[in-house]
């Protein structure tokens, strides 16, 4: 297992270029199993969670190249199995997108129930089996397997999603009506930048799915979806996570390869902590701070509020900010548990509810602190950065499986961050 050593206080500088979106790429690459024949998938993000996948396909049979600079050809058609249940599957949370796509291909999915990032709560599919029942299938979970059977293929439904407009299920659902026979409605849809990017990928291929974006989703079936070439957008929060680190160590940092909206939610914050954001292209922004921060509340919404994916992050700048803020996060309840390795660091955070009430300081020290997910691991490599002395951060395969490079990038902008394996060896991406 790798760690990270960072010594903390220097200011991030520089240009970085982001990657293509996590999100989006783990939903369309399942969906390439609805198409006959060669999707060529460009700007894929190198992170685990997509190797996982990819080994997940080339199981049930499918060929995957990899083209070079970010581009691989998928091609499914040799893909003779409506089966997903190898241990690769509880890895990894989008590994549920093989019900909706196995069940458009097959009409039929015997898939083990995902994994992921584990936020301390549950998280329920409840709104993802409503829809697939909706649309004729039989779902049954046994010994962790969940079968989904339908009488010679899905039929086209109404569906209103239950509560927060989930992403997972909004997803699922329109995979699985892409080839459905009729049409399907989703009400009360999550509108990510993923979801519009997935529709459009399928769009390409052939598929009839208009209102991505919007809280009312339109999918006509389609008989078949055919090859094609389509490139993945630029990540949110990949993005979001560079803005708060270049904030947080008091550097100027230009990001490129973004999409200024998908932004603005978080620029938007940044600046009311007194944070300068501001375009320097098309599709790039600059990130300039002194690192004196005022206090703000922030409330993690679905989009376009600010993204729970970033409420970590942003919660490790205001631990140096000047009075007492808080991070709301309406997403989900649980998703705190970055708080006590912050602590080890010398932040004061308490967690009432959904709320972390943050009161900050005039620094953070170094200290040996654990990821126990993605975006956690993301808020205590910041919290490394700002701080004074050195910080370990274990459990570093969670920021992998979202993060391409996260090493190899911030040393580009001046950041002194190494990986080490356990025997204390430079791994191969802090050798770079
Ligand atoms: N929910 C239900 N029932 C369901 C589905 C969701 O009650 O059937 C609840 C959840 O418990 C949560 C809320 O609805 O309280 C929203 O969950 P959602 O379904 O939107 O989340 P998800 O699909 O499990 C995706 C991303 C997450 C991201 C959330 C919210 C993927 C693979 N995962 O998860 O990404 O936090 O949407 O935007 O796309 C990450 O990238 O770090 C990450 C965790």
């Amino acid at each position: 297992m790798s760690k990270y050593i960072i010594r903390g206080g220097t200011p991030l500088r520089g240009q970085i270029t982001i990657s293509g979106a996590k999100n989006a790429a783990v939903a369309i690459i399942p969906a390439a199993l609805l198409v006959d024949g060669v999707c060529r998938v460009e700007n894929v993000p190198d992170i685990s969670d997509v190797d996982m996948l990819f080994s997940i396909l080339r199981q049930m049979g499918a060929s995957i190249t990899d083209c070079g600079s970010g581009a691989f050809e998928i091609d499914c058609r040799g893909v003779k199995t409506h089966a997903a249940t190898g241990e690769a599957m509880q890895k990894i949370r989008a590994s549920y997108y093989l019900i909706g796509a196995l069940l458009a291909r097959c009409g039929r999915a015997d898939v083990a129930m995902p994994g992921g990032c584990n936020f301390g709560g549950p998280r329920p599919i409840d709104q993802h089996v409503k829809g697939f029942t909706a649309m004729g299938a039989e779902i049954d979970v046994k010994n962790g397997i969940l079968t989904a059977v339908t009488d010679g293929g899905l039929r086209g439904a109404s569906i209103f999603l239950d509560g927060i407009p989930s992403v997972g299920a909004t997803i699922n659902i329109m995979l699985a009506a892409a080839k459905a026979d009729g049409t399907t409605i989703i009400e009360n849809a999550a509108r990510e930048p993923h979801i519009v990017d997935l529709a459009n990928f399928l769009n390409y291929m052939g598929a009839n799915i208009r209102g991505a974006g919007t809280n009312v989703i339109r999918i006509r079936g389609v008989k078949n979806l055919k090859g094609g070439s389509y490139s993945i957008i630029s990540d949110q929060i990949e993005a979001g996570t560079y803005m708060a680190a270049a904030a947080g160590t008091g550097g100027r940092v230009e990001i490129i390869n973004i999409i200024p909206k998908h932004l603005e939610c978080i620029s938007g914050k940044l600046r009311e902590m007194g944070v300068e954001v501001y375009e320097s292209g098309d599709s790039s922004i600059v990130v300039e701070s002194t690192r004196r921060f005022r206090k703000i509340d922030v409330t993690a919404m679905p989009y376009p509020g600010f993204p729970t994916d970033m409420q970590p992050q942003i919660a490790a700048l205001l631990c140096l900010a000047d009075g007492t803020s808080t991070v709301t996060d309406n997403v989900f309840d649980t998703r705190f548990k970055y708080v006590d390795e912050l602590a080890k660091m010398g932040a004061s955070i308490r967690v009432t509810g959904r709320t972390a009430i943050i009161q900050g300081l005039d620094r953070l020290t170094g200290a040996p602190i654990r990821a126990h997910d993605l975006r956690a691991g993301a808020a205590l490599v910041i919290a490394g950065l700002c701080a004074n002395g050195t910080t370990e951060v274990e459990g570093v395969s969670y920021i992998e499986r979202g993060y391409e490079d996260i090493v190899g990038k911030l040393r580009s902008l001046g950041a002194d961050i190494i990986s080490v394996d356990d025997g204390g060896e430079l791994s191969e991406s802090a050798a770079v």
